[in-house]
C-alpha cells in the first residue's frame, strides 16, 4: 500500500530530490517500479517498510518507525560508479563511516553486512533496471529498534541496532542525512582515486582477515583462507588445495578463528 509522499527537492545525492512515503512495501521495489520517473541521485525513503527485502529473497524486517530504509537512485551514463560489484563496498563504507560519526565502530563482512560487536546493524541491496540504466541501491539501517524487539525476530544472522549498542536513541531523520552525505562523499572518492581506492578502505574495517570461510555459491560451497576483497569487488579465497578461488557474489560464513 502506498501512501503519503513528501517531496524534499534537494535533499538527495547531488542535488536531486528526497521522497519519504508513511509507508511503501519495499523502497526498492517502488524505485524499480517508478524507474522512468526518477532522476540520478534521487532518493526514495519510507517511514515504515512492510516487505523489505534482502539478498537471496530473504525478507529485510523494520517494523513500525525504529529504522532506515532508503534506495538511491544511480543512473549509468551520468555517474561511473566504477561497476556495479564495486557499489556494494563502498555503500557499506559510506554506512560504516555514518556510523563513526554517531559512536559506533563497525565492521564489514563482504559483500554488504555492516556488523557492529559481531552483530548485523545493516544491509544493502542493489538492484538494476537495464532498460533504464538504473540502479536501486537500496539500504537498511537499524536505529531504534529495541533489544527485546530484535530477539522476537528470526535472522540468518544475529542483528542489533544503534540504540542497542549505545544504549540511546537517535534522530532517524538525522541518522538519514549524515548517511546521504557519505554515500555521496564515498562514491565521489571512488571516482577520484579509482577502484583500487574501494578494496583500500575496505582493508581497515574487514571482519574477515585472517579467518576460515565458506563462500556458499549458487552451485556449491567452497571453503578456504579469506584472501581479501579484489579491487574490482570480487571475494578471494584460498582452497585446501591451495587454490586461489574468486567469487563475484556468495554467503559467506566464518569457520575458524572466531566470529566477525
Ligand atoms: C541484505 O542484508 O540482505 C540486504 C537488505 C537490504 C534492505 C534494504 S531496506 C531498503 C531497501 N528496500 C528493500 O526492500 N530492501 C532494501
Amino acid at each position: 500500500m502506498e501512501n503519503t509522499r513528501q517531496l524534499v527537492r534537494g535533499a538527495g545525492l547531488w542535488g536531486s530530490d528526497l521522497m519519504v512515503f508513511d509507508s511503501l512495501p519495499s523502497t526498492n521495489a517502488w524505485a524499480l517500479e517508478h524507474a522512468g520517473e526518477l532522476k540520478h541521485g534521487d532518493v526514495v525513503r519510507a517511514i515504515r517498510q512492510s516487505t523489505g527485502r534482502g539478498r537471496f529473497d530473504r525478507t529485510w524486517v523494520s517494523p513500525g518507525k525504529c529504522c532506515l530504509t532508503l534506495s538511491a537512485v544511480l543512473k549509468s551514463g551520468a555517474q561511473d560508479t566504477s561497476g556495479d560489484a564495486l557499489l556494494l563496498p563502498v555503500a557499506a563504507i559510506a554506512l560504516r563511516n555514518a556510523l563513526k560519526e554517531f559512536g559506533l565502530t563497525a565492521m564489514l563482512k563482504w559483500p554488504n553486512d555492516v556488523l557492529v560487536a559481531g552483530k548485523k546493524i545493516a544491509g544493502i541491496l542493489a538492484e538494476s533496471v537495464t532498460a533504464n540504466s538504473m540502479l536501486v541501491l537500496g539500504i537498511g539501517l537499524n536505529v531504534n529498534i529495541t533489544a527485546p524487539a530484535l530477539s522476537g525476530m528470526t535472522f540468518e544472522q544475529p542483528p542489533t541496532s544503534m540504540a542497542v549498542e549505545r544504549a540511546r536513541l537517535f534522530d532517524v531523520d538525522l541518522v538519514c542525512r549524515r548517511l546521504l552525505i557519505d554515500l555521496e562523499k564515498a562514491i565521489e572518492f571512488t571516482q577520484q582515486n579509482g577502484p583500487a581506492s574501494v578494496a583500500a578502505r575496505w582493508k581497515e574495517n574487514d571482519c574477515l582477515i585472517g579467518r576460515t570461510i565458506a563462500v556458499k555459491g549458487q552451485q556449491d560451497t567452497v571453503t578456504g583462507r579469506y584472501d581479501g576483497m579484489q579491487a574490482d569487488g570480487q571475494l578471494a579465497l584460498v582452497d585446501a588445495a591451495g587454490k586461489r578461488r574468486l567469487f563475484w557474489s556468495g554467503d559467506v560464513t566464518v569457520m575458524l578463528n572466531g566470529e566477525c
